[in-house]
């Protein structure tokens, strides 16, 4: 079964096999901008492998409060501040060698999707990545019945939520400038998507 709606033990479950995943794209000199950070599961987990990297955390205005009162209980040093990001609106300055989002193709309506690989692509460096990790539909596959049910209960939340195809990703990957690097196959019928920038 896919994961829920801000679920944080889902979260803590799958933050091992997402590190395991994003490793070989982390190098020494990592600068990492996560999209729609939550309660800093997979910072916290990335971080402590590899206090190396820089990890900038982002979040949406509606969800900045709960992040900071996570990083106010269990504080993570030597990372930048985190910031507001709707990845709707302006992003911040400096080039990234990966832009990561867990869980938000899912949640964020199609525009903003859009708007992700846009608006990423640019904050990018050559040779930099996007990586969604997520439950995601494939054309080319029958899905799972429980992502099927997770889709659904989705749209019954809000009809501008539900799973993304595999294809209509690479399709705004490749209008953005990305070509697909890898598609790893995760727990419970997850994905992480990974395209690079030329
Ligand atoms: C299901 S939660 C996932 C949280 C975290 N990444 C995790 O895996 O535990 C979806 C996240 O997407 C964020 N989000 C939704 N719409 C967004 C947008 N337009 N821009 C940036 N983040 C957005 C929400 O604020 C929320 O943190």
């Amino acid at each position: 079964m896919s994961s829920q709606i801000g679920d944080n033990s889902a979260a803590a479950r799958n933050r091992a096999p997402i590190y395991q995943a994003l490793a070989p794209w982390l190098s020494s000199d990592a600068r990492v901008l996560e999209i729609g950070s939550g309660q800093a599961v997979h910072a916290r987990y990335v971080i402590a492998q590899r206090p190396d990297i820089a990890w900038q955390m982002s979040e949406a205005p509606a969800g900045l409060a709960a992040l900071c009162d996570s990083l106010a209980r269990e504080p993570i040093t030597a990372q930048p501040t985190p910031i507001t990001l709707d990845v709707r609106q302006a992003w911040p300055a400096g080039r990234f060698t990966m832009i990561f989002g867990a869980n938000v193709a899912h949640i964020m309506p199609m525009a903003a999707v859009r708007a992700l690989f846009e608006r990423g692509a640019p904050a990018l460096m050559a040779g930099g990545c996007l990586c969604l990790y997520g439950p995601f539909f494939d054309t080319q596959e029958t899905p799972g019945a429980g992502n099927q049910r997770f889709d659904a209960a989705l749209q019954a939340r809000d009809p501008a939520m539900g799973l993304r195809t595999r294809q209509a990703l690479d399709a705004l990957a490749e209008a953005a400038g990305l070509v697909p690097a890898a598609c790893d196959v995760m727990p419970q019928d997850n994905r992480l998507l990974i395209w690079s920038k030329r």
